[in-house]
């Protein structure tokens, strides 16, 4: 599969990209600027010698033209990221990691964008694609680490069941993740603001937590 990440020059982009290539995906590291893109995925591949990554940066166009496209901008810059590339994402699965923060003191405060949750926001600036919503809780510095071992589960949801599973697909491709479906986008905005706490929380006790829930291991 041909993964494109939007703002895929971030650490999340670049931390997902890694797992997503050494987990057989060909990745499209998206930017504003190709040079960039390109430089920054030539750097990845360089620090992992012998696994053979493929990486490869382009501008947002060139991620955009992939099978499915992670949408990894800040949050305010997600709707006029996307915007512009509707007609390149109609009929594909997008999937929004973003999250509409503010750092206030010792903690992280989530804010209400526009429709809820980004998620929302981008599913409406794209009534071509297939949103999903996922990777919120994922931390970036722990993704970028191939030695790193991770053990989250992921929450994904989408108004697409079809999104939803191409979601879960993908990202249970990584090892230690565990992709769930939380239903509809509705579960966006809780999902989305829920990152709040969970940084406030590392920033509390200087971890680097994540997401994990019990009960589920009976579950079909
Ligand atoms: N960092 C994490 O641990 C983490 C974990 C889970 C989810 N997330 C979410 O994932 C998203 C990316 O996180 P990040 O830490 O990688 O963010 P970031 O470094 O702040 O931004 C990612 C990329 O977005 C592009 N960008 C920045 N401002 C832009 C603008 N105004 N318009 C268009 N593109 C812009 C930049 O790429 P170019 O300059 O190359 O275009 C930048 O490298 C965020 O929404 C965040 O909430 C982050």
């Amino acid at each position: 599969m041909r993964v494109g990440i939007l703002g895929g020059t971030g650490p999340l982009g670049r931390g997902l990209a890694a797992r997503l290539a050494a987990a057989g995906d060909e990745v499209v590291l998206g930017s504003r600027d190709a040079a960039r893109a390109e430089d920054l995925a030539a750097e990845l591949v360089g620090a992992w010698p012998g696994r053979d990554l493929a990486v490869t940066g382009a501008d947002n166009e060139g991620a955009a033209a992939c099978d499915l496209v992670v949408m990894a901008t800040p949050w305010d810059a997600a709707v006029p990221t996307v915007k512009p590339l509707a007609a390149a994402l109609s009929g594909k699965v997008v999937v929004s990691v973003a999250n509409a923060l503010v750092k206030q003191g010792r903690e992280m405060q989530a804010l209400v964008p526009a429709r809820g949750s980004v998620a929302a926001a981008v599913a409406a600036a794209l009534p071509g694609s297939l949103v999903a919503a996922a990777g919120h809780h994922l931390p970036a510095a722990e993704l970028a680490d191939l030695d790193a071992s991770l053990g989250s589960d992921v929450l994904v949801c989408s108004d697409h069941p079809e999104a939803t599973a191409a979601t879960v697909d993908l990202l249970g491709r990584i090892p230690g993740l565990r992709p769930l479906d939380a239903g509809s986008l509705a579960s966006a905005a809780p999902i989305e603001a829920f990152t709040a706490v969970l940084i406030t929380v590392n920033i509390r006790y200087k971890a680097h937590s994540s997401l994990r829930l019990t009960g589920l291991e009976a579950a079909p």
